[in-house]
């Protein structure tokens, strides 16, 4: 009880240590094209390459395994583009149209989650709880080294507040939890990221867009209602 007690205090502390701006994370693994310089910031869903003199860029598209081509058109005279958000822990396939005199000539970036394979943190899944506290789970993953730790981020889809959780469960010391009891500033969509790190390997990331939507009425009504999120939706 007294240690409950000291656990639950530690995590009040945490809570108002936000994040706003959150540093810019390494890049994972990106087979770039030499001409454009693609690059794709995960955290903000944004495709950038080199401006380049007297060219225009006609469209960016993003080729997802379950959601298909999206496809948007940059501004004129803009190069980068901004995607809404997509879970991205099976890869996507990045592109830029270049106008040319032919046909547009499309410059490819393939994105992949870098780190061991059946590393990533698994069956994650969110529930709230008396109508404002949400605890999170997941698994480690069954090929995660011993020495794995995880790390859970939140975002509201308008990209305006993120926050790593203040409050970790834990499991002989790896975070396989967190709890929340500030849940101001989620949107009715809000992109989850699990990433890890270890000595030894790369871990891989796990990520999910969940809807707040159907809590809505739960939360109104003071029960908890359960969602999941698996390897295989949005
Ligand atoms: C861009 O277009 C202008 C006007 O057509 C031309 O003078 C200039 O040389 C072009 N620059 C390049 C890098 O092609
Ligand atoms: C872009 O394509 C349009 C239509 O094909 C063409 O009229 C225009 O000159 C092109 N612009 C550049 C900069 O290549
Ligand atoms: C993850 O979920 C699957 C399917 O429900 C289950 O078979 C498996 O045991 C779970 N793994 C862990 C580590 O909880
Ligand atoms: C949520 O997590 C907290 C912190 O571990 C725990 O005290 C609480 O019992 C959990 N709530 C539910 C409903 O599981
Ligand atoms: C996990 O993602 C967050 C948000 O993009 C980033 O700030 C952090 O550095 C990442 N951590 C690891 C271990 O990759």
């Amino acid at each position: 009880m007294g240690l409950g007690a000291t656990a639950i205090l530690f995590c009040m502390l945490l809570d108002p240590v936000f994040l706003q701006t959150l540093e810019q994370q390494d890049l994972p693994t990106v087979a770039g094209i030499p001409s454009l310089n693609m690059k794709f910031d995960s955290w903000r869903m944004e495709l950038s390459w080199d401006c380049k003199e007297n060219t225009t860029y006609l469209e960016c598209v993003m080729i997802h395994k379950d959601k298909g081509p999206i496809e948007i058109t940059p501004q004129e005279k803009e190069c980068h583009c901004k995607f809404s958000d997509y879970s991205l822990h099976d890869g996507v396939t990045l592109m830029v149209k270049v106008n040319s005199t032919q046909r547009p000539i499309p410059e490819t970036l393939v994105y992949t989650n870098a780190g061991g394979e059946g590393t990533a943190a698994q069956n994650f899944s969110c529930f709230i709880y008396n109508a404002n506290f949400m605890n999170c789970s997941w698994a480690k993953g069954q090929a995660a080294p011993d020495d794995v730790q995880y790390f859970l981020y939140i975002r509201d889809s308008r990209k305006k507040r993120e926050r790593e959780c203040p409050c970790y469960i834990e499991d002989s010391g790896t975070h396989v939890g967190c709890h929340l009891e500030d849940l101001s500033g989620l949107a009715s969509y809000n992109y989850f990221l699990v990433n890890g790190t270890s000595q030894g390997t790369g871990i891989q990331f796990f990520d999910s867009v969940l809807s707040w939507k159907k809590i809505g009425s739960s939360r109104l009504k003071g029960y908890s209602r359960r969602f999941h999120a698996s390897k295989t939706n949005g």
